[in-house]
């Protein structure tokens, strides 16, 4: 096994539209990575999705939707293999294999899990539980080293080289532990509420998407909460979109510049990405091909893996 190559891989899962959040946390370092020297697979985690709320009929578009964005925002095929994890049915076939190495306890006390099922309390299915093993299989196909996320997804990552260690440990050595890679704002704070991570989740004024216009952008900026958190957060997005450096007097005592700026840096930012979007957005073979030859290139992989995960546990 050749220790030394680097291999990155992340996903997202398809509950509507990008946001800064996802951006910064994971996005923005899965691009900028493309000049490094290393293996990529970045994929949509439809699997994932259905252990949260989701819609059959539109299920497929939003999945088609969040792979056209990575696209749109800078994911190059060429240098990134990017596909829809159900493509690959290894993944599920793994997570099968690493659940039963995982004890119950650890999954218990995922904070993820903790907080979705709160939400969720009355679909707090097995999935919900389960969620972290079968992104442990997302990851360990590839034998990933780094995997770019933000915040909330080190501790699933944590339990990913804990069950590369059960596996080893039982089976012999397969799986190299892999690190989660964070950037300088690992955790964007919702609009709303500022204490809490931006998120999809806790609705559209808490979040800015990607591809929101910029009327949306300045709008939800307007409505942004200035608590100091929140206007800590406000200036971390303006260092990230903006130019670089912050004027600090400019903006003493005055949100309605912060805000006035922070939303024309983010409209500014990602107004290539909205042009190319619309380009992808008429021209749906491509993202098809593009899906497909990643698939084909992940299952390559991910076949290969198994075939020698089925070898160690006996099962061939
Ligand atoms: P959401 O939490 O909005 O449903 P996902 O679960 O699909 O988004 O997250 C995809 C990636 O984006 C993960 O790597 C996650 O850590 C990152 N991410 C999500 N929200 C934030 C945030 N507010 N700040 C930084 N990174 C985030
Ligand atoms: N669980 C991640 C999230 O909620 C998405 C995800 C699924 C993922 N599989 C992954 C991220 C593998 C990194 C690597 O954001």
């Amino acid at each position: 096994m050749d220790q030394q190559r680097n291999i990155i891989v992340t996903g997202a899962k398809p509950s509507g539209q990008l946001h800064l959040g996802n951006y910064v946390g994971m996005a923005a370092q899965a691009i900028d990575l493309q000049e490094m020297d290393a293996d990529r697979f970045v994929f949509v985690a439809d699997y994932h999705q259905l252990a949260e709320p989701f819609d059959p009929a539109s299920f497929r578009q939003v999945t088609l939707g969040i792979a056209t964005d990575l696209l749109a925002m800078g994911i190059d095929p060429e240098r990134t293999t990017l596909f829809i994890q159900s493509d690959v049915p290894e993944h599920t076939e793994l997570a099968w294999i690493f659940t039963t190495l995982t004890p119950v306890s650890f999954l218990e006390r995922m904070t993820q899990y903790k907080d979705k099922a709160l939400v969720q309390h009355q679909n707090v299915n097995a999935g919900l539980l389960q969620y972290p093993v079968l992104q442990a299989a997302d990851i360990l196909l590839y034998r990933a080293t780094q995997v770019p996320v933000g915040q909330d997804q080190v501790q699933h990552v944590e339990l990913t080289r804990d069950i590369a260690g059960f596996f080893n440990n039982k089976f012999g050595e397969t799986f190299v532990q892999p690190k989660a890679l964070l950037t300088k704002v690992p955790k964007v704070q919702s609009l709303a509420d500022p204490l809490k991570k931006m998120s999809k989740s806790l609705g559209e004024k808490s979040y800015i998407a990607v591809f929101d216009e910029p009327e949306v952008i300045a709008d939800k900026l307007k409505r942004a909460v200035t608590t100091p958190e929140g206007i800590t957060n406000l200036l971390s997005l303006l260092e990230i979109f903006g130019s670089g450096t912050i004027d600090a007097e400019r903006y003493a005592n005055n949100n309605v510049a912060l805000k006035d700026d922070a939303a024309q840096a983010i409209a500014h930012f990602f107004a290539p990405a909205r042009e190319k979007r619309r380009q992808l957005q008429v021209n749906a073979a491509y993202v098809h091909d593009v899906l497909a030859e990643g698939a084909k290139k992940a299952r390559a992989i991910a076949q290969a893996t198994m075939e020698e995960v089925r070898t160690k546990i006996g099962i061939r």
